[in-house]
């Protein structure tokens, strides 16, 4: 299996009206905060997001699932990535919206499938024999090409690195060069290349360094200690769909096309069922050798009332597997149809499933169209010179926007004048 320099393969999130939240604003016993992290009210629904936080660290929710329930624009999804900012980026926190299982591409429970697996972590610790230090000299030697007939090619690299005890030239092959150009790699840097594969990995700007450009968004660490050549534990951060993915193989079978494949480069293909018992196993091992230590994180999917039945099934079964995340659900519906039965359930969802889960209400807000609109409103407060948002503010936005349920009411007394 490959689990050098393994690409985290995560998700973009679609967080834009949320960047807000920064947690969930509790303070150290767990009580919510007034207005904290940019959470306002809401008290009951950040405690119990609280606790849960504190059970998925002591890995005590593993398996289990809980559903955040209430009306439009309480918060749902908010509480949910603040309970993702309050886990931190080392626990994986994979968000998905319900509708999204269908594509017409892929299997619904591939979809989910897939979903599961960019949610639960591994943190493998090696010790590997690496060659460690700032960057002092880095200068590739050119050779003619005797492949291409023309121009010129790397013959190798010579890179100079130092440490706080020692320094080391290192003369290294042309597709060390490769990563190094991969990985932005300058003299200044500390990085380190693993002896047996060569993988090079940049580990940030040298420390000395640090008042160079005020401007730049780098990572300054000190320069390493020891020696240059040495043993060092490697602890990488990986979800089991990075293993998938940087395994998956190109596909077999007799065909032309597969012929062709085998005569170009290996071309990363598919994710199969196969590939993906195949890494478990290998997982499973590591964790029975103490290598690996299983991180389960979370699935966050949104808007749970568009999965259907199949979707359910394959939950309920997922989550009994032991290689499961936890698993949040949201939903704005009350009883309402589950998809693709003529069942109606609380929520959209199955009883099966509704048993296993614990249920967090989120309340309307006093105002709830106050949430909706403080951002008109603060461009209001602007346009009037204020910095502060005032009642005149909100009152003359909600002269502008209707929310439902005025809209609804709205409806119901112009019916007559829309065409139906
Ligand atoms: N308690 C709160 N404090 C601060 N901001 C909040 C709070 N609740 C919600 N918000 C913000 O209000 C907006 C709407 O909330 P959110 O999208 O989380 O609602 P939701 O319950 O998921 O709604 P829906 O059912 O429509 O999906 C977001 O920008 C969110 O960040
Ligand atoms: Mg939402």
């Amino acid at each position: 299996m490959r689990i050098e320099e393994v690409q985290s393969a995560a998700k973009k999130q679609r967080i834009a009206t949320h960047t807000h939240i920064k947690g969930l604003g509790l303070d150290a016993n767990g009580a919510a905060i007034g207005l904290a992290s940019g959470f306002v009210g809401q008290a009951a629904a950040r405690e119990a997001a609280g606790l849960v936080v504190d059970m998925i660290r002591q890995k005590k929710m593993a398996g289990r699932a809980l559903l955040l329930a209430g009306p439009p624009a309480t918060g749902k999804t908010a509480l949910a990535l603040g309970i993702s900012q309050e886990l931190g980026s080392k626990v994986p926190f994979c968000p998905m919206v319900g509708s999204e299982v269908y594509s017409s591409e892929v299997k619904k429970t591939e979809v989910l499938m897939e979903n599961f697996r960019r949610a639960i972590g591994l943190r493998i610790k090696e010790n590997k024999e690496v060659y460690e230090g700032e960057v002092t000299e880095l200068s590739p030697e050119e050779a003619e090409s005797t492949t291409s007939g023309y121009g010129k090619s790397i013959s190798h690299v010579i890179i100079g690195l130092k440490t706080v005890k020692g320094t080391k030239q290192l003369k290294l092959d042309p597709t060390i060069y490769d990563a190094l150009i991969k990985e932005k790699v300058a003299v200044g840097d500390v990085i380190y290349i693993e002896a047996n594969s060569g993988a090079v990995k940049r580990v940030g700007r040298c420390d000395s360094f640090a008042t160079e450009y005020d401007l730049e968004a780098e990572e300054y660490v000190p320069i390493p200690k020891g020696e240059v050549h040495k043993k060092k534990e490697i602890v990488q951060d990986v979800t089991l769909h990075d293993l998938d993915a940087a395994n998956a193989q190109p596909q077999g079978g007799q065909d032309i096309l597969s012929l062709m494949g085998q005569m170009m480069k290996p071309r990363k293909t598919e994710i199969t069922d196969k590939l993906r018992q195949e890494i478990n196993k290998v997982v499973n091992r590591y964790i029975d050798e103490g290598i690996a230590e299983l991180v389960p994180g979370v699935l966050f999917i949104d808007e749970v009332h568009m999965l259907d039945i199949e979707c359910f099934s394959y939950l309920n079964r997922a989550l009994e597997s032991p290689l499961s995340p936890i698993v949040i659900l949201a939903t704005n519906r009350g009883i309402c149809n589950v998809r693709g039965t003529d069942m109606t359930s609380p929520h959209g969802i199955p009883v099966d499933l509704l048993d296993r889960l614990v249920i967090i209400r989120t309340e309307t807000y006093g105002p709830t169209e106050m949430i909706q609109l403080l951002s008109p409103a603060s461009v209001v407060a602007k346009a009037n010179g204020r910095e502060k948002i005032s009642k005149a503010d909100l009152e003359e936005v909600s002269g502008l926007y209707l929310d439902a349920k005025s809209s609804a009411r709205l409806l119901q007394e112009q019916q007559e004048r829309y065409i139906t």
